[in-house]
C-alpha cells in the first residue's frame, strides 16, 4: 500500500504526528526520558507550533481533524512540570496567557479537535483537553481524571477553572478543583467531563476517528446545573463553599482554595472571564511559602519512591505472611491482600483471627465497591493458625505483642522454613532489632517495617535498619514497601526510631502543661492553629492512653505513676476507644469544652511543638536518617506535622517553628 504522503511538519521532540488517508491528524504526545508525559514549557511551545500548522493545513483542505494521544503505557498526561514552576514564576503572568492563547487558538480551530485518554489526565493534562472539541476515554480501572493543583498549593491555572465550570457546572467542577480527588473515567462521564467511554485503547482510538468524521462537539454543561452559576445563586454557592473549606482548611495555612472561590464568585457565570481572572489569582499562590512547600513535599515524596531496587534488581512480592492478627497485624495482612497480595494471617487461634478478616472485608467493601473485586480480595487473605504460608512467602512479617522472647521465638522458627531471599520483617515499635535478631542464624536478615495505626489511613513505613543489614536488604524493604503503595523511609534501628522519637516528647510535653492546670481544649487549638492536623491531647486520646504510656517508656520518658495520665491509665479511660481518656467521646469526636481566650495562638503552637522540632534536629545529626529532607518528609508523613511549613526543619529553617 502507498503511504500518505505528509505535510511539511516543525521538528518536534515531544509530540509525533501522521496524517493518514482520510486526511486525520494523528497527534502523539511521547516526552522523552520519562515514564510520564509532561506538559514542559519545551512540549507547548512545541505544541504552539505544531497548531500554527494545523490551522494552514485545515484552511488548505489536507487536514479534516486531529486526534490527541499518548504514546505511554503509563497514560496520557501527569500536568504540567512542576520542575519548572520556579522559572515560570519570573514570567507570571506572560507565561500563563501564553498557555491560555494557545488553548484558545485549539478551541478555535475550524476542524474536529478529539482527545483519547487512558491512564492519568491530571491538571495540565485535563486542561488540554477541555480545550479539545471532543473526549473520549478509556473506561478501565487505570484512568484517573482530576486537578491536583490544589495538593500544591494551587488552583488550575492553564483555563481548567472556567473550561471545567462550562462543562460540569460549578458545583462539581469546584468540587473536583477544591479537593484534588482524581475521578475515574465512569465519573468523569458522569460529570460531563469526558464525553464517552470505551474498553480499551484499539477501541479508543476507533472512537476518536469516528468523532472526527461525525464532527462531534460536547456540549456544556445542563442548564440546571449552569444555573447555580448565575447570581444571586452564585453568592450562596460561594459562601456554602468556603463554610466547607473553612473546615478543613485554615486560610492563613492555606489559601488557594479560597483564592479559587474568591474567582469563581467573581466571574463564575462568565468562563472565559474566570479563564482571564485565573492569572490574577494563581501568581501570588504560585509566589506564596505554601506553594513552594507544598512542591518540595511533592519531589520529597516522588524521591522516597527511588529508595527500592530498581530494574532487574526489583523484586516480585506475591505472597506475604503476617504473623500476628491483632490490630496492626490484621491491617497489614488487609492492606496488602487489597493491593493484591496473597496474604496468609497467622495467630494464635482462629477466633484472634477472625475480627481482622471482617476489618479487611470492610476496608474492601469501602476501597473496591464491586462485589466481584470485593470477593477476589477477600480470596486473597486467608487464615492460617498453623502458620503453613511461612514456606511460600515472599514477605515474613511480625506483629505479634510486644515482647522480646515471644519475637525471638518466631523468627527463630521462621528462619529454618523461609525460602532464603523472602524478606524476613518485625513491626515492632521499641525492641532493638539487634536483640531480636541476636538469636538467628543469619542476624543480617531481619529488617523492621514499622507502620503506623491506622495502617490504611497513615502512608509512612520506617524501613528500620539494624547494624547487622546490608544495604540491599533495607533497600528489598523499601521495594516492598513502595509495592504496597506506602512511603518507606529508612530509619535506623535506635529507641522510638524517628516518628515516635519526636512525636513522644511534644506529646507527652502537652499533657504535663494540663496536668499543671492548663486548658487541654486551649493546647489543642494551639497546635491547630500552627498547622498541626489535630491538638496533642487529643491525638493522645485517639492513639490510646495505654500505647501512648508504653510508647512513652519505651523513648525514654516514663509516666509518673502520680499522674492524672497514670490515673486515666489504671481506671481504663484509654481514650478515643473506651469512649474516655483526656475529653470524652462521643460518635468519635471528641466533647470539648470552651477554649479561653489568647492573645497569640500560633505562639503557644510554636512554643508546644518545640520539642519536637528539636528531636528532629538530633536524630538528624545521630544520623538516625540519612538527611533533612528525609526527616521532614518522614515527620510529615507518620505526624501530619504542618505540610504548609515544609516539615519541622524546614520550618525551623524559614523561622516559623
Ligand atoms: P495486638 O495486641 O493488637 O495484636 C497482637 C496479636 O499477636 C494478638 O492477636 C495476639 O494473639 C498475637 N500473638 C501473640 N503471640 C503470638 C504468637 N506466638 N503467634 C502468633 N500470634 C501471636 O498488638 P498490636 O497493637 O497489633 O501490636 C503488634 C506489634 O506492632 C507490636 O510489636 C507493636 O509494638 C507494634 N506496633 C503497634 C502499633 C500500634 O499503634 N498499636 C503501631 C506500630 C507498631
Amino acid at each position: 500500500m502507498a503511504k500518505t504522503p505528509q505535510p511539511k511538519m516543525p521538528k518536534t521532540k515531544f509530540w509525533r504526528f501522521k496524517i493518514d488517508v482520510e486526511k486525520i491528524g494523528w497527534l502523539t504526545i511521547d516526552t522523552p526520558k520519562s515514564p510520564v508525559n509532561v506538559l514542559s514549557s519545551a512540549a507547548l511551545t512545541e505544541l504552539e507550533n505544531l497548531v500554527s500548522r494545523f490551522e494552514d493545513l485545515i484552511a488548505s483542505d489536507e487536514l479534516i481533524g486531529v486526534i490527541l494521544l499518548s504514546d505511554k503505557d503509563s497514560g496520557f498526561i501527569a500536568g504540567a512540570d512542576i520542575s519548572e514552576f520556579g522559572e515560570m514564576m519570573k514570567t507570571m503572568p506572560t507565561s500563563l496567557e501564553r498557555v491560555h492563547k494557545l488553548f484558545a487558538r485549539i478551541e478555535r480551530l475550524k476542524a474536529p479537535f478529539v482527545s483519547g485518554v487512558h491512564g492519568f489526565c491530571l491538571g495540565g493534562g485535563l486542561e488540554l483537553i477541555l480545550a479539545t472539541h471532543y473526549r473520549v476515554a478509556v473506561n478501565n480501572d487505570k484512568t484517573r481524571i482530576g486537578f491536583p493543583e490544589i495538593k500544591l498549593g494551587l488552583f488550575p491555572g492553564f483555563g481548567g477553572t472556567g473550561r471545567s465550570l462550562r462543562q460540569a457546572g460549578p458545583v462539581n467542577a469546584m468540587s473536583i478543583m477544591l479537593s484534588g480527588k482524581y475521578l475515574r473515567a465512569g465519573a468523569a462521564r458522569g460529570m460531563n467531563l469526558v464525553d464517552k467511554l470505551v474498553q480499551n485503547r484499539d477501541q479508543l482510538r476507533w472512537e476518536c476517528r469516528k468523532a472526527v468524521i461525525q464532527k462531534r462537539k460536547s456540549k456544556p454543561a445542563p442548564f440546571l446545573k449552569a444555573v447555580l452559576a448565575k447570581a444571586p445563586l452564585r453568592g450562596f454557592v460561594a459562601k456554602k463553599m468556603r463554610q466547607t473549606v473553612a473546615k478543613k482548611a485554615n486560610k492563613n495555612h492555606y489559601p488557594a482554595p479560597y483564592a479559587l472561590i474568591d474567582l469563581f464568585e467573581k466571574h463564575g457565570d462568565d468562563w472565559r472571564a474566570m479563564i482571564k481572572g485565573e492569572p490574577d489569582g494563581f501568581s501570588p499562590l504560585m509566589r506564596s511559602d505554601t506553594s513552594d512547600n507544598l512542591r518540595r513535599l511533592f519531589f520529597l515524596s516522588e524521591g522516597l519512591k527511588k529508595q527500592g531496587l530498581s530494574g532487574k534488581d526489583k523484586p516480585k512480592f506475591a505472597r506475604v505472611h503476617v504473623i500476628g492478627g491483632g490490630v496492626m497485624g490484621g491491617d497489614i495482612a488487609a492492606w496488602c491482600a487489597f493491593r493484591g497480595m496473597a496474604v496468609t494471617l497467622q495467630d494464635l487461634d482462629l477466633e484472634r483471627i477472625e475480627p481482622a478478616l471482617k476489618r479487611a472485608k470492610k476496608l474492601f467493601k469501602k476501597r473496591l465497591r464491586k462485589p466481584q473485586l470485593i470477593s477476589a480480595a477477600m480470596s486473597r487473605i486467608e487464615a492460617d493458625v498453623e502458620g503453613k504460608g511461612i514456606k511460600r512467602a515472599d514477605v515474613v512479617i511480625e506483629a505479634v505483642v510486644e515482647n522480646l522472647k515471644i519475637k525471638q521465638e518466631i523468627f527463630k522458627a521462621a528462619e529454618k522454613q523461609m525460602k532464603p531471599d523472602a524478606i524476613m520483617a518485625t513491626n515492632t515499635s521499641s525492641i532493638e532489632l539487634e536483640k531480636i535478631a541476636s538469636v538467628l542464624k543469619d542476624k543480617s536478615r531481619l529488617i523492621g517495617l514499622h507502620f503506623f495505626n491506622p495502617v490504611v489511613q497513615l502512608p509512612l513505613v520506617e524501613i528500620i535498619q539494624s547494624k547487622y543489614n546490608k544495604e540491599i536488604d533495607v533497600k528489598k524493604g523499601a521495594s516492598f514497601a513502595l509495592a504496597i503503595g506506602k512511603s518507606p523511609v529508612i530509619v535506623k534501628s535506635a529507641t522510638g526510631f524517628l516518628v515516635n522519637r519526636v512525636l513522644m516528647p511534644y506529646m507527652l510535653g502537652a499533657v504535663n502543661r494540663v496536668e499543671a492546670g492548663e486548658s487541654k481544649e486551649l493546647i489543642d487549638a494551639a497546635a491547630v492553629a500552627f498547622g498541626m492536623p489535630m491538638g496533642p491531647i487529643e491525638l493522645m486520646d485517639m492513639v490510646g492512653l495505654d500505647v501512648g504510656k508504653s510508647v512513652a517508656e519505651e523513648v525514654g520518658f516514663p509516666v509518673a505513676e502520680n499522674s492524672k495520665f497514670a490515673a486515666l491509665v489504671k481506671a481504663k479511660k484509654l481514650g478515643k476507644k473506651t469512649g474516655e481518656g483526656f475529653y470524652v467521646w462521643e460518635k468519635g469526636k471528641a466533647q470539648k469544652g470552651e477554649t479561653p481566650e489568647h492573645k497569640d495562638l500560633v505562639a503557644l503552637g510554636r512554643e508546644l511543638v518545640k520539642p519536637l522540632v528539636d528531636e528532629t534536629e538530633k536524630c538528624v545529626k545521630e544520623k538516625i536518617v540519612a538527611n533533612a529532607d528525609l526527616a521532614d518528609i518522614g515527620v510529615i508523613f507518620g505526624t501530619g506535622f504542618a505540610p504548609f511549613l515544609g516539615g519541622p526543619l524546614k520550618a525551623r529553617k524559614d523561622g516559623k517553628a
